[in-house]
């Protein structure tokens, strides 16, 4: 295991942005970003013994800054949407960024994802990246420390631990916003991928994709991955669900869910072979299949284009704030807040 760190390029205040690359024995490599937390690359070799780089990203600062999707960055306080931007604690009202569409916070602004992290190598295979979100911003009460902790081991699995503290009463809940390509990001759509999901039910959302508090079954529907489905197949079926987001982009309820390590998603690219097993402490995971790409320029100049890229973004469920049926994510002051998920990669 070694680690390695090399200059990436200068932040607009002229900051210097680094990036980290964790190499293991079997010539994997997982390389993270001090801008943003982002996991920007996976190198793995396929079947056919040719090297992929198996994340969408960007080349430059000024792409992450300017033309994100979101692309490999960690999200929170409070990832996924919060319907009418605005949270009750305590008896009092915060109003938050509303940045889509003017009534919902998504992802609380990006505010992480598009900051300059500290970062310390803690091992020979980890690092741990830290940022403090002040009291406020994006309207999220508390100052908020938050650590992420990326490691790499010899079987080629990605674990990434959050810890975070805030300093009053809040709503935790942070993702990694990585899309994967299992068959390299240059090539092609993920619409032939194979997905399992370990989830008999997905939170149902309304024409803003804002969670009306109903879970409800996949039994029968295009949702159902509880054995392995194309992801392509049934994407564009005409289930009202489908219709109101224009393919998955859901929440799925991961089932069994008692705050341990679990597995719940296996992926395959259907070119390369490679293979994605996913575990989380967390109750849900977002199934986003990158339905709003739209052919910006990411890495080597080439177009990300809609659907090559898909997400398991791990979470507590969607607008928990308004929903107190849905596992909760308020912490009190001082009371830390962790969770783990792990991407493991084979052939
Ligand atoms: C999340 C959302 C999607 C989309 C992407 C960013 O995954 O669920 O609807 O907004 O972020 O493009």
């Amino acid at each position: 295991m070694a680690v390695e760190r090399v200059y990436f390029g200068n932040m607009p205040d002229g900051r210097e942005v680094y990036k980290y690359i964790i190499s293991n024995q079997n010539n994997c490599s997982a390389h993270i970003l001090t801008l943003g937390a982002t996991f920007c690359s996976f190198n793995i070799e396929d079947k056919n013994g040719q090297m992929q780089d198996v994340l969408l990203g960007f080349d430059t600062v000024e792409d992450y800054l300017e033309r994100s999707d979101y692309q490999g960055v960690i999200v929170g306080p409070v990832c996924n949407r919060i319907g009418g931007a605005e949270i009750e604690i305590g008896g009092e009202n915060y109003p938050l960024t509303a940045n889509e569409k003017g009534i919902t916070c998504l992802h609380s602004g990006g505010e992480l994802g598009f900051s300059l992290w500290k970062a310390i190598v803690t091992d020979s295979d980890s690092v741990e990246f830290s940022y403090i979100a002040a009291d406020g911003s994006h309207g999220f009460p508390g100052e908020k420390e938050v650590k992420v902790t990326y490691k790499l081991t010899e079987e080629n699995a990605v674990h990434i631990s959050y810890e975070a503290v805030s300093s009053k009463d809040t709503y935790l809940n942070f993702t990694n916003h990585a899309y994967f390509n299992l068959n390299g990001f240059n090539n092609g759509d993920i619409l032939s991928h194979s997905l399992t999901l370990d989830a008999d039910l997905f939170t149902e959302v309304d024409e803003n994709s804002i969670p009306t508090g109903k879970n409800i079954p996949v039994d029968g529907t295009a949702f159902d991955f509880r054995s392995p489905r194309i992801i392509g197949k049934d994407i564009d079926d005409e289930h009202i669900q489908l219709q109101y987001t224009g393919g998955y982009d859901h929440n799925f309820c991961i089932n069994g869910y008692d705050g341990k390590l679990r597995k719940f998603a296996c992926a395959e690219g259907d070119k390369s072979g490679i293979k994605m097993n996913v575990y989380t402490t967390l109750p849900g995971v977002q199934f986003y299949a990158g339905n709003f790409l739209k052919g910006i320029k990411g890495k080597n100049s080439l177009p990300m284009e809609k659907r090559t890229g898909f997400c398991l973004e791990t979470q507590y469920y969607p607008d928990t704030p308004h929903n107190p049926q849905f596992p909760s994510c308020l912490y009190k002051a001082g009371e830390k807040y962790t969770s783990e998920t792990v991407y493991e990669f084979s052939l």
